[in-house]
């Protein structure tokens, strides 16, 4: 079992790549796969998507042949957006933009983890639900985290985490992450049944 982690924040240090560090410890620790693949948008590695990639443009086949690789190999994902104002950032989904027929994410399951410094945190949600999903089939689990007052918890330093903050996203984390787990082995006997090809329909609906 691999599970791949998306950190969906551009900045350098973000408390999204904090979180999404966490959440690959969490997932080795708690046995949930044994193998991880953390992919970070921090500094924008992802130029904006263009038609080159549509006509085989060889810069593009050597800066997304091993992301598509390391994506084949997931059975699930780990989905972790800050919310910037009310949205999900740019380019988080200009990295969901890159993937369709190819089936790189496609009928595998998907947490989402939002990450506010403060009250926020639902709209990317409800963004990345709506519409990241159609052409990529990423299947995003109906359970997702919502981390608020992200500064006061999954600290390195344990004093500089609220005590009761913490025990509760911990214990949710945990939660989501064996769920997440049950829906990683079901989808593989979908993708498996053949059924959920993607040659005859490209492009959802
Ligand atoms: C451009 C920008 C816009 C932001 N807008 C919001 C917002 O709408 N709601 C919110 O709760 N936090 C907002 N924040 C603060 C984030 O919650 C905070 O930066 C948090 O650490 C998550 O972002 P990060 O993963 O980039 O660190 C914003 C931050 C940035 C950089």
């Amino acid at each position: 079992m691999k599970i791949g982690i998306i950190s969906g924040s551009h900045r350098n240090n973000s408390e999204s790549e904090k979180v999404a560090r966490h959440v690959e410890k969490a997932l080795l620790a708690q046995g949930i796969c044994d193998e991880t693949w953390l992919y970070s948008l921090a500094g924008n590695p992802l130029p904006l998507w263009d038609e080159g990639i549509w006509s085989g443009d060889a810069q593009w086949q050597e800066t997304l042949g091993p992301l598509s690789a390391a994506m084949h190999s997931c059975d699930g994902f780990v989905v972790v957006s800050p919310e910037w104002h009310g949205m999900a950032p740019s380019g988080l989904k200009n990295c969901l933009l890159m993937w369709a027929s190819g089936g790189e994410v496609a009928h595998k399951p998907a947490l989402i983890v939002t990450v506010s410094v403060a009250d926020g945190g639902s709209f990317p949600i409800a963004e990345l639900r709506m519409s990241s999903y159609k052409n990529n089939r990423i299947c995003y689990l109906p359970e997702h985290l919502i981390i608020r007052y992200v500064d006061t918890v999954f600290n390195a330093d344990p004093d500089k985490n609220k005590a009761s903050a913490q025990e509760y996203f911990d214990e949710r984390l945990a939660y989501c992450l064996a769920l997440l787990k049950e829906y990683a082995l079901a989808f593989r006997q979908i993708r498996a049944s053949g059924k959920a090809s993607l040659e005859k329909y490209t492009s959802g609906m």
